[in-house]
C-alpha cells in the first residue's frame, strides 16, 4: 500500500509523528511525506523533525506565507502534479490548516481515498478560517477518524456517517511517549529562573484575534495584569505576533521568548499554575498534563476540556482573563478523553482497510 500524507504547520508535525511511526514499522505499507511549506521557520517546522523522528519529506512545497487563497491555491497547483506520479491507494491529511484542506481537496479530484485524522471536530464559528477547513476537508474525505463520540456526532448531523470510525487522538499518543522520555527536566523553566514560583504559560497565535488590536491589547494588559499579581509568565511568541510583541514592553515578569520545541513546551506546561491561550492543541495538552486551562476564545472545538472543568471559555475580555487565570484550579478528576494512546495503531488499521 502506498500512502501520501500531507503536512505543513506545526500541530501537524506533531500528530504526523504517531502516526509516521506506526506506519514505519509496518511491512507493505511506504508512506510519502510532502511539507507544503506553510510553515517554514527553524523552530516552527524544523525542530519537530528532528525532535519527534519524522522521516525527511520526499517533497517540500515550498510555498510560504500569504492569503488564503493564495496559499491554498500555491498548494494546490504543485501537489497536484505529486499526487498524480506518485498514485497512492489513500492520501492522509491532519486537522484543520489550509494545507488539509488543500491537500484533501488534490486528492477528490483525482479520485484517489482522502483519509482525515481529526474529523468531525466543529467550533461552529464559520469565521474561523480553521472551521471552513474541517467542513470541507470532511465533506470530501473518504475515511473520517474522529477523536471523540461528539466528533462522530458532529459528522452525522451533517448526513456523514460512511466511513467514520472513532480511534481517539494521536496528540494523546505523541505526548505520551514525549513525556516518557523527558524525565523530571525542564529546561526552559531553569533557564528562566522559575523554579519554585508561580508561572502561567501564554500563546496567541489566531487570525481572529490578533488581527484585532484592540482585542489583542485587551488580552496583553490581562497578561501584564497577572504578571504585576506576581504570577510570571512564559510567552513563546507565534510568528504571527512577532511584529506586534516588537513594538510594545511588558510587565516585569513576562518573559516573551522564541517558539518551543515540542518536549520543552510540555514540560514547561506540565509545571505551570494555568495556561491562557487562544490554541486548540494546548488546550488538550494542558489537561492531559494536569495544568487547568483558561482559553481566550468564544468557542472550542475540544468541548470536553470544558465539560470536564479542565477548560473554560473567557474571550478577551481583561477583567475575565485575569480572574480566570488567577483563581484556576485543578478539578478533582484527571482529564480522560480522547482515547487511551492507542489512535496512531487505529489510524493505521483505518489505512490499510481504505487502500484495500
Ligand atoms: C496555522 C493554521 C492554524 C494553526 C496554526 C499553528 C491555517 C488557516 N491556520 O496558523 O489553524 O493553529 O497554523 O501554528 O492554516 N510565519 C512565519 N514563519 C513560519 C510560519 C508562519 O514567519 O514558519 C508567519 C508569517 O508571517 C505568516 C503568519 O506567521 O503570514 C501566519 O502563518 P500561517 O501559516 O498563515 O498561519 P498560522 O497563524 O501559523
Amino acid at each position: 500500500m502506498r500512502l501520501v500524507t500531507v503536512v505543513g504547520a506545526r500541530p501537524q508535525f506533531v500528530k504526523a509523528a504517531a502516526v509516521s511511526a506506526a506506519i514505519g514499522g509496518t511491512d507493505g505499507v511506504e508512506e510519502v511525506l510532502v511539507h507544503t511549506g506553510q510553515h517554514y521557520d527553524v523552530n516552527m517546522s524544523d525542530v519537530f523533525f528532528s525532535e519527534l523522528g519524522i522521516p525527511a519529506p520526499k517533497f517540500h512545497l515550498g510555498v510560504g506565507s500569504g492569503g488564503h487563497g493564495a496559499q491554498t491555491g500555491d498548494i494546490m497547483g504543485a501537489l497536484e502534479p505529486i499526487v498524480e506520479a506518485e498514485r497512492p491507494d489513500a492520501l492522509l491529511v491532519y486537522g484543520d490548516t489550509n494545507s488539509t484542506m488543500a491537500g484533501a481537496l488534490v486528492a477528490a479530484k483525482l479520485h484517489i481515498p482522502v483519509v482525515h485524522v481529526e474529523a468531525g471536530l466543529r467550533s461552529f464559528d464559520r469565521r474561523m478560517p480553521e472551521e471552513i477547513n474541517r467542513v470541507v476537508t470532511d465533506h470530501v474525505s473518504t475515511s473520517l477518524l474522529c477523536p471523540s463520540e461528539r466528533a462522530v456526532a458532529n459528522l452525522k448531523a451533517e448526513g456523514i456517517v460512511d466511513g467514520v470510525a472513532l480511534v481517539g487522538d494521536v496528540m494523546f499518543d505523541v505526548l505520551l511517549a514525549t513525556m516518557a522520555a523527558a524525565g523530571d527536566v525542564d529546561p526552559v523553566g531553569e533557564r528562566l529562573g522559575l523554579a519554585g514560583r508561580p508561572y502561567a504559560v501564554f500563546t496567541m497565535h489566531r487570525a481572529g484575534l490578533t488581527d484585532d488590536p484592540v482585542a489583542v491589547e485587551r488580552v496583553l494588559t490581562a497578561i501584564d495584569r497577572l504578571a504585576r499579581d506576581g504570577l510570571e509568565i512564559v510567552f513563546p511568541a507565534h510568528p504571527r505576533v512577532r511584529a506586534l510583541v516588537a513594538s510594545r514592553s511588558f510587565a516585569h515578569g513576562v518573559h516573551v521568548i522564541e517558539p518551543l520545541g515540542y518536549r520543552d513546551m510540555l514540560t514547561l506546561t506540565r509545571r505551570a499554575t494555568a495556561v491562557v491561550t487562544d490554541s486548540g492543541g494546548l488546550q488538550k495538552e494542558a489537561a492531559w498534563l494536569g495544568t487547568p486551562c483558561v482559553t481566550i476564545r468564544d468557542t472550542t472545538e475540544w468541548v470536553e476540556t470544558l465539560d470536564t472543568g479542565w477548560n473554560v471559555l473567557v474571550g478577551t475580555d481583561t477583567e475575565a482573563i485575569v480572574a480566570h487565570t488567577l483563581r484556576a484550579a485543578i478539578p478533582t478528576e484527571p482529564f480522560s478523553a480522547y482515547g487511551s494512546g492507542t489512535a496512531s495503531e487505529l489510524v493505521l488499521r483505518e489505512l490499510i482497510n481504505v487502500a484495500g
